[in-house]
């Protein structure tokens, strides 16, 4: 039996008891076999759910690129590492092997040193999917930068919350970026955010698109004059387990990011082992995970979890849909690609398409399926399995979040029969709950509840950013004892999990978490509007999309609302990003309210889900006659 790698069913479930039985020996023989540190820890695991605070591995001194990239160079320095696809299919795919890829990462480093970066400061990473973006990435961890990757979608105003939040002294972008028949201005979003920024001393641009752009004096400098000049060896810092690693920022139900913090030493062992296990990752694979790195997933899953394993890991910088629909099954083909791992929104458009773009394409040399970030419904799941599994890959329905650092719960491949829509076992060291209203745990089967995990697992994340207090608030003060995940969650007969949806404000479009309150913020900065609720309705492609309620300031005809519409769209597209607009706009001369002031979401989601057969009890509201109002203009 290995602790480290599962291959078949009973092995799961022994390993699985062992992990639960003893984990402080099951987690330290893994990170004792299979990782590379330069002391050992004093502790496996210290924990306390009432501060809260969890250290995993205290004492061991280590650095995680150390890890992803040195210890593999005797064995594996020519194998691919990074093999990366760009945009344009007549561009000549990458490939980057471990060599190559120790020294771009020092020279990376060396880069940021020269410019005052050192251990704990805070780096921005604004990048396409181009190799200078994992690369950055590890050249922070090198030198023991803590990196926040934002996410090249996101507006102006994002950009600026999240570098302020954390008080980032640099940041790194490119002049632009290519995107399907499309160019993003991205330097142009970085300087129109800057302007919001004090802290940031410099910006290092890449070269991607050979734009003309304006290149602040002082604060702007080209990534590759310095590159060149730079060193090509850089000795790692030398960590604590504990030190963060990385700030990811997420969205909540109320107000500003979250900015999660994930440590070093659970989070390698946790996230390498995870890719591992749920992939089945062998020495020749090529593994593809489609996510940007500005996700959760990208980090974890296409970053630091392959390259610990010595994994060679595709990097796509483009979209499913240029130059056509095909384009995914092209890449699947031309690089044998042996795991696959997508988002069911992307499963869902493609799905829509004519299958000759499928058909086209040899996808035998697939293994494994994965989706992540969303339920996945049946038919998708169907449609994954026959025609790009061809009914012979095992598919993985892989849950988890930003603040889990790695897959919760998962089949793993060859030994967890797999069913459509459940995310099925929680693998080793994961313990989940089901809890009622009351704060009791629902026991036994054939039940569901909010879903918690009862105990610590490595690669939980710390604390967000600058408010503990918010951590605690957000996770662990609705149940004691336990975090709680913010989704429903089912336990079937067999004790199979299934992922029911998010029980709080927090809506899953096309996989993206996006809280309604940001959304709402942005809206009511509009001039004409007084009030404004978002909430969530079933999509078919995106999985749910988003729908307002807006009450303007003046009801007068005279406003055009196919413009306000469009306005207000704007905004929160300016605000926020793309990601977040609205699908349909009602205007609404009052929304429904408790009496103590709250919106009623609940049916306000029920009424934009076109599922007005039961509202519930509406008779506790302080103005019930505005629901038959909301009902009778509603857009379908
Ligand atoms: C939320 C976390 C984890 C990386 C991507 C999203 C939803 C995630 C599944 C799944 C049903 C899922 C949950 C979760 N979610 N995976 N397999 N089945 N729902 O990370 O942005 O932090 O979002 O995504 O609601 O809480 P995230």
């Amino acid at each position: 039996m290995s602790n480290y790698h599962i291959k078949h069913l009973e092995e799961y479930f022994q390993v699985y008891r062992k992990s639960v039985r003893n984990p402080e020996s099951y987690w330290e023989e893994i990170a004792e076999e299979h990782f590379m540190w330069h002391k050992r820890w004093d502790n496996v695991l210290s924990y306390d759910f009432e501060k809260p605070e969890f250290k995993w591995f205290e004492g061991a001194k280590l650095n995680i690129t150390e890890n992803c990239i040195d210890r593999h160079l005797r064995t594996r320095g020519d194998k691919t590492a990074i093999l990366f696809e760009p945009n344009n299919p007549d561009e000549e795919a990458q490939h980057i092997s471990y060599n190559e890829l120790h020294e771009r990462v020092a020279k990376m480093a060396n880069v940021l040193k020269s410019q005052g970066v050192k251990k704990g400061d805070r780096v921005c990473i604004y990048l396409p999917m181009i190799p200078e973006l994992a690369v950055s990435v590890l050249a922070c961890a090198r030198i023991g930068a803590i990196h926040s990757v934002v996410f090249a979608g996101f507006s102006s105003t994002a950009l600026a919350t999240r570098i302020n939040d954390s008080d980032c002294k640099l940041v790194i972008t490119s002049d632009g970026s290519f995107r399907g028949s499309k160019t993003i201005d991205l330097k142009g979003i970085v300087d129109e955010g800057l302007k919001k920024c004090d802290s940031v001393e410099t910006v290092l641009v890449v070269n991607r698109i050979n734009a003309e752009i304006e290149m602040k004096e002082g604060r702007d400098q080209w990534l590759q004059p310095l590159l060149e000049k730079a060193e090509t060896t850089c000795a790692p810092e030398i960590m604590d387990a504990e030190d963060p690693l990385f700030i990811l920022y997420t969205s909540g139900s109320t107000g500003t990011p979250k900015g999660m913090v994930h440590t070093t030493a659970g989070y390698m062992v946790y996230s390498a082992f995870t890719f591992k296990n749920v992939f089945q990752y062998r020495e020749d694979d090529v593994y593809w995970c489609t996510a940007d790195i500005g996700w959760i997933t990208g980090h974890s899953y296409i970053v630091y979890g392959p390259l610990a394993n010595g994994a060679t890991t595709v990097m796509f910088e483009g979209v499913p849909s240029y130059p056509d629909y095909g384009r995914f099954w092209e890449i699947v083909e031309k690089h044998k690609v042996t795991q696959f791992y997508t988002a069911p929104t992307a499963i869902r458009a493609l799905a829509k398409e004519n299958l000759e773009h499928v058909e086209k394409y040899d996808l035998t040399s697939l293994k494994v399926l994965g989706t992540v970030g969303e339920p996945i419904n049946e038919e998708a799941w169907h449609w994954y399995d026959e025609n790009i599994g061809k009914k012979k890959c095992p598919i993985v329905d892989t849950w988890w979040q930003t603040e889990t650092g790695g897959i919760m719960i998962s089949p793993i491949p060859y030994s967890t029969p797999a069913i459509p829509t459940f995310a099925t076992l929680p693998l080793p060291g994961i313990q989940p709950a089901l809890m009622d209203e009351e704060g009791n745990e629902i026991k036994g089967n054939q039940v569901d509840g909010r879903l918690c995990i009862k105990f610590p697992w490595p690669s939980m994340a710390r604390t967000i950013w600058g408010n503990h207090q918010r951590y605690k608030d957000t996770y662990f003060s609705a149940f004691k004892n336990m975090y709680f995940t913010g989704d429903g969650a089912l336990r079937d007969s067999v004790g199979y999990y299934r992922i029911t949806g998010r029980v709080d404000d927090v809506v899953i479009v096309s996989g993206h978490n996006l809280g309604t309150a940001p959304i709402e913020d942005a809206i009511n900065e509009h001039p004409a509007v007084a009030e404004s609720a978002i909430v969530g309705y079933p999509h078919e492609v995106k999985g749910n999309a988003l729908y307002g309620y807006v009450i303007l300031k003046e009801t007068g005809e005279s406003r055009n609302q196919d413009n306000l519409r469009k306005e207000i769209n704007q905004l929160i597209s300016d605000r926020i990003g793309p990601i977040a607009k609205l699908d349909k706009i009602q205007f609404t001369n009052g929304l429904p309210k408790t009496r103590s002031g709250k919106i009623m979401r609940r049916i306000l989601r029920k009424i934009a889900s076109n599922d007005t057969s039961n509202l519930g009890d509406t008779s506790t509201l302080l103005n019930p006659e505005v629901v038959q109002e909301v009902m009778d203009n509603v857009i379908k």
